[in-house]
C-alpha cells in the first residue's frame, strides 16, 4: 500500500491515526503547517500545507492512497477546492466529523455542527471513496479544563455535564480501519 496522508496528525486524534497506521507497517505522510518544528513519531514523511489553501497541498497529496482528514474550521471555506486536489490524486477519503450532526435539520442549530454537516456534504459528493466517521465528544477536551483545576480545584464553564465522552484512540482505531481494509 503507498503511503496514506494524515491532517491534523500533530493534533489529538491525528497523533493516533499516525501511530496506529505505523503499527500496521504502513507508511505515514503526515500534514502540518509547521514541517520544521512538528514533533511527529519517527519513521513517518512530513509534507508542509495550509488545510484551507487546495496549491499548498499538491504535493502532500500527490502520490498517497488515502487521506485522513479533519477541518478544523468554523466555514467550509477552502474546502471544494481541497477535495479536488484530493480527488486527482487520492481513492479514499476518510473524514472525522461530529455526532451532533442532525441529519433532519436544514440549518444546524450549533454553529460548531454546521461546517461539520457541510463537510460531509462536499465530501459526499467529492467523487471519492468516502467515509464519515462521527464522533462523539472527545476524552481530550478535558485537557481544556487543567488550568482551572490547578487553580481552583474545580471546574466552571457552560455545557459542562455528565457526557459520555470517547477517547481520541477509539476514533482512530475505527479511522484506520476505514483507511485500510
Ligand atoms: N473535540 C471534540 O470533541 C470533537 C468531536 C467530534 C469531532 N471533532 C473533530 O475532530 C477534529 C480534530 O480534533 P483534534 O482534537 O484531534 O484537533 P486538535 O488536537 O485541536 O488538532 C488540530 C490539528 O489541526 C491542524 N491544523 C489546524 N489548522 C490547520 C491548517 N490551517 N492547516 C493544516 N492543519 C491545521 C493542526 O496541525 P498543525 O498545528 O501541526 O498545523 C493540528 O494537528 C476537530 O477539528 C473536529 O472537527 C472533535
Amino acid at each position: 500500500m503507498s503511503e496514506i496522508l494524515v491532517t491534523g496528525a500533530t493534533g489529538n486524534v491525528g497523533r493516533q491515526v499516525v501511530v496506529q497506521l505505523l503499527a500496521t507497517g504502513i507508511p505515514v505522510r503526515t500534514l502540518t503547517r509547521h514541517p520544521e518544528s512538528a514533533r511527529l513519531p519517527e519513521g513517518v514523511t512530513v509534507a508542509g500545507g495550509d488545510l484551507p489553501d487546495p496549491d499548498s497541498l499538491e504535493g502532500a497529496l500527490k502520490g498517497v492512497s488515502a487521506v485522513f482528514l479533519i477541518w478544523p474550521f468554523l466555514t467550509t471555506e477552502g474546502a471544494p477546492g481541497v477535495l479536488e486536489v484530493a480527488a486527482r490524486h487520492v481513492r479514499r477519503i476518510v473524514h472525522l466529523s461530529s455526532s451532533g450532526v442532525d441529519d433532519d435539520a436544514e440549518r444546524q442549530t450549533d454553529p460548531i455542527n454546521q461546517p461539520h454537516a457541510d463537510m460531509e456534504r462536499l465530501v459526499e459528493g467529492s467523487g471519492l471513496g468516502w467515509t464519515v466517521l462521527r464522533s462523539n465528544t472527545i476524552a481530550s477536551n478535558a485537557r481544556g479544563w487543567a488550568d482551572q483545576i490547578r487553580a481552583t480545584h474545580v471546574v466552571r464553564g457552560p455545557g459542562i455535564a455528565a457526557t459520555a465522552v470517547v477517547h481520541e484512540h477509539d476514533v482512530a482505531a475505527v479511522a484506520v480501519h476505514a483507511l485500510t481494509d
